[in-house]
Formats: structure tokens, sequence, C-alpha cells
């Protein structure tokens, strides 16, 4: 019989709950402890996931015999956390964006490797139904060669946050938070963009602009990346749109696929031969795949990981090249260069 995993939890605010909810949906999975520096959190999700309550992780993670710990904190503490539960042989998933810069994230991603640890990141929005689909059917050639992309997400952040949501505490404070829509939502735009893309980038050139009162950091970003296998994408970020859409573009020689966020739908246009006969442009609606909640769907992979010994669906190194991307963007926007990585 295989052993059980036992989970703590750090951080015990908005995402740690959807983490709780994932790991308590998994058998072989025990939620044993979670923290939080504010009591009360801690002990609300303890209760609520019969698991014991924490203030000090350092403590957590010493009187715990721990298998995996997910990080669900701000991103200024992302560094110190995962290092720490990667120093106590612990795997780890660290929430987005990986950490304050690429420095941080490289530091995080060589100390994992070094002790042959499992180190995931959250970046759930790869596991939407409609980009599974859509990857699978670039990956079989059903667009051709691809030439272009685009990755577009926009919404009202004020709306999106309650005046009491505890991100407040942090989100808009770049020394807690590293920067705005573009470490925020952006750091998982930019990373569709690698998986869809399927290479790193190599020229890197971005607009920033901050258009929200009283908020020091940036709530608009576009970045035009090229990548090694000469495919251009845009990821186009805001913080300000009403009524935004989410969605993916993207084009190759033979056609395109266009997914849309709201409606979770797919179209394939294409005059690939396995679709069109003729070779004239077809219309394809594809039936979609049932992955479920994408962040319990990519917990639930990477619990299977390890228990299997298997290659994680997204690594701490995938946190690592999006952050890259994100350094140069804001290189790119602050001194009005394009950034050669
Ligand atoms: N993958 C996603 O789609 C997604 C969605 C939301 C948030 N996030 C990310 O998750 C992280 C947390 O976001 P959130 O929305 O849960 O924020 P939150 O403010 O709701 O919760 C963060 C919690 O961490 C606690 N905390 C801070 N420092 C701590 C420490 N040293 N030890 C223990 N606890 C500490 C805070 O008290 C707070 O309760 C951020 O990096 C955010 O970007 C990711």
């Amino acid at each position: 019989m295989k052993k059980e995993l036992k989970v703590g939890i750090i951080g015990s605010g908005g995402i740690a709950k959807v983490h709780a909810t994932a790991y308590s949906k998994i058998n072989l999975v025990k939620i044993v402890a979670v923290s939080d520096i504010v009591k009360e959190r801690s002990e609300s999700l303890a209760k609520e996931f019969n698991a014991k309550a924490y203030t000090s992780y350092e403590s957590m993670l010493k009187e715990n015999e721990l298998d995996l710990v997910s990080v669900c904190t701000p991103p200024f503490t992302h560094r110190d956390i995962t290092l720490d539960v990667i120093r106590s042989n612990i795997n780890v998933i660290c929430e987005k964006p990986l950490a304050l810069n690429s420095r941080e994230a490289k530091e995080m991603v060589e100390e994992a490797k070094k002790r042959g640890l499992y180190f995931g990141v959250d970046f759930q929005n790869r596991f939407l139904p409609q980009h599974v689909k859509a990857k699978e059917l670039l990956d079989e050639g059903a667009i051709g060669k691809l030439v272009q992309a685009r990755f577009r997400v926009g919404y009202d952040i004020l709306e999106a946050l309650p005046p009491s949501a505890p991100m407040r505490e942090w989100l808009f404070d770049k020394k807690k938070s590293g920067g705005g829509v573009l470490m925020d939502i952006g750091s998982h735009w930019i990373d569709l963009s690698r998986m869809f893309v399927g290479s790193e980038a190599e020229v890197v050139s971005a607009e920033i602009s901050k258009n929200i009162e009283n908020v020091e950091v940036e709530d608009n970003a576009m970045i035009l990346i090229k990548f090694k296998n000469s495919v251009h994408a845009l990821v186009d970020v805001s913080w300000t749109q009403q009524n935004g859409q989410w969605p993916v573009e993207l084009y190759g020689d033979q056609g395109t696929i266009l997914c849309n966020f709201g409606e979770q739908t797919i179209v394939l246009y294409t005059k690939n031969k396995k679709y069109s006969k003729d070779g004239k442009l077809k219309v394809v609606t594809p039936p979609l795949p049932e992955i479920g909640e994408p962040h319990e769907y990519l917990i639930s992979m990477f619990v299977s990981s390890i228990v299997n010994k298997t290659q994680p669906p997204v690594t701490g190194y995938d946190g690592y090249k999006a952050q890259e991307i994100i350094d140069a963007a804001y290189k790119s926007a602050n001194e009005k260069v394009k950034v050669i990585l």
C-alpha cells in the first residue's frame, strides 16, 4: 500500500483554502497542519480541515514530519519560506508569482534540484479545459506551424477585490508584491505564452502604465515576446478593463485557434487535411475535456507525481522562466529598451 502524504499549508488566506480543498479531495493525502501569522486565520482554516493550527510556520515544519507543503503567502515571503521548506527536505508547491524576481526564483529552483525534491508552482490556468484542448490541437498540427499568438486578460481590480480583502494588505505595495498586474495575473498569462509557444523567450519589449489613483504599481502592461523558435507573442494584461475578455489566440500557417475564457469555448478554423478534405478553411468547435477545477487538477497531478515518481505538470522552473520574462518586461518598459535574454 502506498504511504499517505502528510501535507502542511503556510498562509491561511484566500488561496490557501483552495489548496486545502484540493488536498481534502485526494485519498492519499492528509492535511496535518496549517499556519498563518494571523492566529484567527490559521485557526479557522485548521478547524475547517481538521488540522493543527500554527502561527509560526517554522514550528509547524519542525513538529510535523511533512511530505509536502503549499506556500500560500504573499510574494515577498515566497523565497525565504520556500527555501526553509526545501531545506527541511520537504516537497513544495509555491504560489505564483514564484518570487519577487528571477534571481530569487533561480535560487529556489537550484536548492530544490540539489536536494532532489519536487517543486511546483500553481500555474493552474494551463488546465482550463479550453487551454488543454487548444494545446492538444496545436501539438497535433491542427493549425500547422504556429506563427503568432496573443494572450489577453483584463478586469477591474478594484471591483474584484472588496475593501476588506486581506490581499489589499500587500497587492498594491511594490515591496510586498514585486509589482502590479504584470506580477499578479501577468505571471499566469506569460506562463501560458511559454506553454503554447513551446519555446523560451529571446527578445522582450514592453510598455506599462499606472492609471488607478493612489496605487503605486502598474495596472496595465503589454509585452511583446520573440521566442527562440521565431514565434511572436503579445501578452496584454489589464487591471482597469470593464467587461474585459480573456482570449487566447493562436495563429498558425494552416489555421487559427480562438479560446474564450468567459464561456469556456474554443473555435478552430483550419485548412488542415484532417479537418478539411478540400483544403478550404473549415470551422470546428471541438468538445472540451472534463478537467474539473484547475487548481484541484494541478494539485492532484503534483501529488501523483510525488507518489509515482514522475515529472510534475508544472514546476518551479516554469515559475522561474516566467519571472525572467517579467523582469525583462519591467526593464524594457522602465529603460525604454528591447531586452535580449
Ligand atoms: N494561482 C492563483 O490563481 C492565485 C489566486 C490568488 C492568489 N494567488 C497567490 O497566492 C498568494 C497568496 O494570495 P492570497 O490571495 O491567498 O492572499 P491573502 O492575503 O488572502 O492570504 C495570504 C496569507 O498569508 C499570511 N502570511 C503572510 N506572511 C506570512 C508568514 N510569514 N507566515 C505565515 N502566513 C503568512 C497572511 O496573514 C494572509 O492570511 C499570492 O502569491 C497570490 O498571488 C494565486
